[in-house]
C-alpha cells in the first residue's frame, strides 16, 4: 500500500470505530490543502513583502518556526514562478537585534529605483511588546531568490511618538513616491477609538523618516488599523498600476484590517498628493456593516503588491482556522493562505473586482460539463466525475418570473445577519439555490454556497449570497459562522454566477464573476478525500436554470 491507502485505511477503521475523525499529527491529515499555500507544519499568520523580483515571485510570511499556536514570530520565505507552485527557503527575517529581539512582525517590501527591493517591518524591543519599525535589505543583489537580509543597522529608522501608544503602532505599507522624489509610508494605529494611518515621509534615501502633522485618514469608532494597504487602480480596465502612479486615471484604495470579528475593509476615494489626504468617495467610516470588504469570510491582514511583469495588482490574504486551538496543535499546524487574487476597479467605480489567478488554472484536470437545465424546487443534482474534495467548479444561474420573488425588509442590511437567519433550509421563493460542497453521501455533513433574491426598494431586486456551514461537519467544536454579502448583480438582467474553489478544509468563493467573495474553513468527518460529493441543489419554491456548469479536479501544486 502507498501512503495514500495506508491513511485512507487508517481513516477508515478510526470512522467505524468512533465516528469522528481522530486527529494525528504525521497520520492523518485529512484537511491540508492540495492546491492553498500552507506550510509543511506550525503556525502562519499574515502575508509579509509579496513581491515580484528578477522573474521570481516572494511570499514571506508570519511564521512559527516551534509550534502550531501564535508566538516567535519570524519571516518564514518562499518563491515561486508561477503563484501557484512554492519552493521554500530558509526563514528570511528573525529576531536577533535589539531592535527586534522580541519577535518581527509583519511589513511590506517596496521597490526602489533601479529595480532594488527594501523591507519595512515591525520590530518588538522588548516584552511589554513595544513596536518599531526597521529596514532589512537584501545581501546580494544578484540572488533573484533573495535568500539573505541585512538588517540596516541604525534601526529602529522610526519609533512612535506621543499620543501614539507604542503597542499600538506597526505593519508599515509598500511606500509609494510623489514628484517631490520623497516616498511616502502608512503605518497602523489607533487614537481615542480612532482607528488611524499614519503617514511618513523619507529623504531620498529612504532611510531618514518624518511623521506628518495630520494621518493619511482616519475614521471615528474604528478599531485599532493592523495592516493598512493603500495603492491606485486604474479608471479603465483591470490592469494593474504601479503604487507610485497619480492622476485623472486612477483612484485610490486604502484598505484597513479591523477586530472584533476580524475583517478586511476598504474604501475607494481620491488622492491628493499635493496635501497628501486621502478623501474617500463615500462619506460612511470603514468599519460600518456591511460596508466593502475583500472577502465577507475568512480573511485578514492581507496585503496587494504591483506585479510589474503582467501589470497586474495581486492580493494576497490569510485564512485562519475555525478549528480548536486543541485540534490544532493535533493536526500540527494553523494557517492558510488565500488563492493569490488579481484585483481591478469595477466599471461602476463603487467597488472592487477579484478573481483568482489566471495561472491557478494550469492545475485543472478532468473537466466535467453539465448542459444547461432546470433544477426543480426541492431538489438536488450530483457533478460526479472529479475529486470532490479539490476541486474548482463554475456555475451560473438564469430565473424568469421575478414577480414571486419575496420582499425583503427594508430593515434587513445585514447580509451575514439574514444569511444565519435564513440558513439552506429556510425556503423562499427564489434561493436558497447554489452548491453544496464537501458532501457526504447521505448530506448529514455539507457547505451550502448559495443565493437568495429579494424584491428590494424601487423595483430593484436584491441578490443575497450566503456560505452556511452549520452543517459543514459533526465535530461541535468547530465555529460553524454563517457569512454573507449582497451581491451587485442585477438578476433580471445578468446571469447570476458562482465560483466556488474546494480544498478540503477551505472553501473559497466568488459570485458575480468576483463582485462578492466569501472565505470558509471547514472540517468534514464524513466529506473527505474520495468520500467527499459535490452536488448543485434548489431549495426554493420556484424552479431556476443552471445555465452553465464546468467543473475540474485539481492537480496538487507544490505548496512547500
Ligand atoms: C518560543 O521559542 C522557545 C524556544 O526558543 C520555546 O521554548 C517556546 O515554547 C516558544 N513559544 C511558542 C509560543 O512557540
Ligand atoms: C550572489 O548570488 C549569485 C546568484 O545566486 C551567486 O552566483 C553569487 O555567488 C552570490 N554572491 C555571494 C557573495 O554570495
Ligand atoms: C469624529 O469625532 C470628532 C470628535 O472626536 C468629531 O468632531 C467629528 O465630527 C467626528 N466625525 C465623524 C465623521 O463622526
Ligand atoms: C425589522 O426588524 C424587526 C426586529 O429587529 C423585525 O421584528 C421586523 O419584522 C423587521 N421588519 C420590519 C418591516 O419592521
Ligand atoms: C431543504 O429544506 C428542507 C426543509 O426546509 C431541509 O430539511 C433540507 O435540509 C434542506 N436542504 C438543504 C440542502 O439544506
Amino acid at each position: 500500500m502507498n501512503n495514500f491507502s495506508v491513511s485512507l485505511f487508517l481513516l477508515f477503521s478510526l470512522l467505524l470505530t468512533h465516528g469522528i475523525v481522530e486527529l494525528q499529527a504525521s497520520t492523518n491529515q485529512p484537511y491540508r490543502t492540495g492546491f492553498h499555500f500552507q506550510p509543511i507544519k506550525n503556525w502562519m499568520n499574515d502575508p509579509n513583502g509579496p513581491m515580484i523580483y528578477k522573474g521570481i515571485y516572494h511570499l514571506f510570511y508570519q511564521y512559527n518556526p516551534y509550534a502550531a499556536v501564535w508566538g516567535n514570530i519570524t519571516w518564514a520565505h518562499s518563491t515561486s514562478t508561477d503563484l501557484v507552485n512554492w519552493t521554500p527557503h530558509d526563514i528570511a527575517i528573525a529576531a536577533s537585534q535589539p531592535f527586534d529581539s522580541h519577535g518581527c512582525w509583519s511589513g511590506s517590501a517596496t521597490i526602489l529605483p533601479g529595480g532594488r527591493p527594501a523591507i519595512f517591518y515591525t520590530g518588538i524591543i522588548d516584552s511589554k511588546n513595544t513596536q518599531v519599525q526597521n529596514l532589512a535589505v537584501p545581501k546580494n543583489y544578484s540572488d533573484p531568490y533573495l535568500r539573505e537580509w541585512f538588517k540596516y543597522p541604525k534601526n529602529p529608522l522610526i519609533v512612535s511618538t506621543k499620543p501614539i501608544d507604542p503597542t499600538l503602532f506597526r505593519d508599515p505599507t509598500t511606500a509609494w513616491l510623489g514628484p517631490d522624489k520623497r516616498w511616502r509610508m502608512l503605518i497602523g494605529s489607533i487614537i481615542d477609538n480612532k482607528g488611524l494611518a499614519i503617514l511618513y515621509k523619507s529623504s531620498k534615501d529612504f532611510k531618514h523618516w518624518t511623521k506628518e502633522n495630520h494621518p493619511l485618514h482616519s475614521d471615528n469608532n474604528t478599531r485599532m488599523w493592523e495592516c493598512p494597504d493603500f495603492y491606485p487602480v486604474s479608471t479603465i480596465g483591470q490592469k494593474g498600476v504601479d503604487t507610485s502612479t497619480f492622476g485623472p486615471k486612477v483612484k485610490h484604495v486604502l484598505k484597513a484590517s479591523l477586530g472584533g470579528p476580524p475583517r478586511d475593509c476598504y474604501t475607494i476615494g481620491t488622492y491628493s498628493i499635493g496635501k497628501d489626504k486621502f478623501i474617500p468617495d463615500m462619506e460612511e467610516s470603514l468599519g460600518v456593516v456591511p460596508g466593502l470588504r475583500y472577502d465577507y469570510g475568512k480573511f485578514y491582514a492581507s496585503k496587494t503588491f504591483f506585479d510589474s511583469d503582467k501589470n497586474r495588482r495581486i492580493l494576497w490574504g490569510w485564512v485562519s482556522e475555525s478549528s480548536s486551538a486543541d485540534d490544532d496543535k493535533k493536526k500540527g499546524w494553523s494557517g492558510l493562505q488565500a488563492i493569490p487574487r488579481s484585483l481591478w476597479l469595477d466599471k461602476s467605480g463603487k467597488q472592487l473586482v477579484q478573481w483568482p489567478v489566471v495561472e491557478l488554472e494550469s492545475l485543472r484536470v478532468n473537466s466535467v460539463q453539465l448542459p444547461s437545465k432546470f433544477v426543480e424546487a426541492g431538489s438536488v443534482l450530483e457533478v460526479s466525475g472529479l475529486t470532490a474534495a479539490q476541486a474548482d467548479i463554475e456555475i451560473s444561474f438564469e430565473m424568469t418570473d421575478f414577480e414571486k420573488a419575496d420582499v425583503l425588509d427594508s430593515n434587513s442590511t445585514n447580509p451575514q445577519l439574514l444569511c444565519s437567519q435564513k440558513g439552506a433550509s429556510v425556503k423562499s421563493a427564489f434561493g436558497p439555490f447554489g452548491l453544496l460542497v464537501l458532501a457526504s453521501k447521505d448530506l448529514q455533513e455539507y457547505t451550502a454556497v448559495f443565493f437568495r433574491i429579494f424584491k428590494g426598494q424601487e423595483h430593484k431586486y436584491v441578490v443575497l449570497m450566503c456560505s452556511d456551514q452549520s452543517r459543514s461537519s459533526l465535530n461541535d467544536k468547530n465555529d460553524k459562522t454563517s457569512y454573507g454579502a449582497f451581491l451587485n448583480v442585477d438578476p433580471v438582467h445578468e446571469k447570476l454566477s458562482l465560483r466556488s474553489l474546494i480544498d478540503h478544509s477551505i472553501v473559497e468563493s466568488f459570485g458575480g464573476g468576483g463582485k462578492a467573495c466569501i472565505t470558509a474553513r471547514v472540517y468534514p468527518t464524513l466529506a473527505i478525500e474520495k468520500d467527499a460529493h459535490l452536488y448543485a441543489f434548489n431549495n426554493g419554491t420556484e424552479k431556476v436554470k443552471i445555465s452553465s456548469l464546468s467543473a475540474w479536479s485539481m492537480k496538487k501544486a507544490q505548496i512547500n
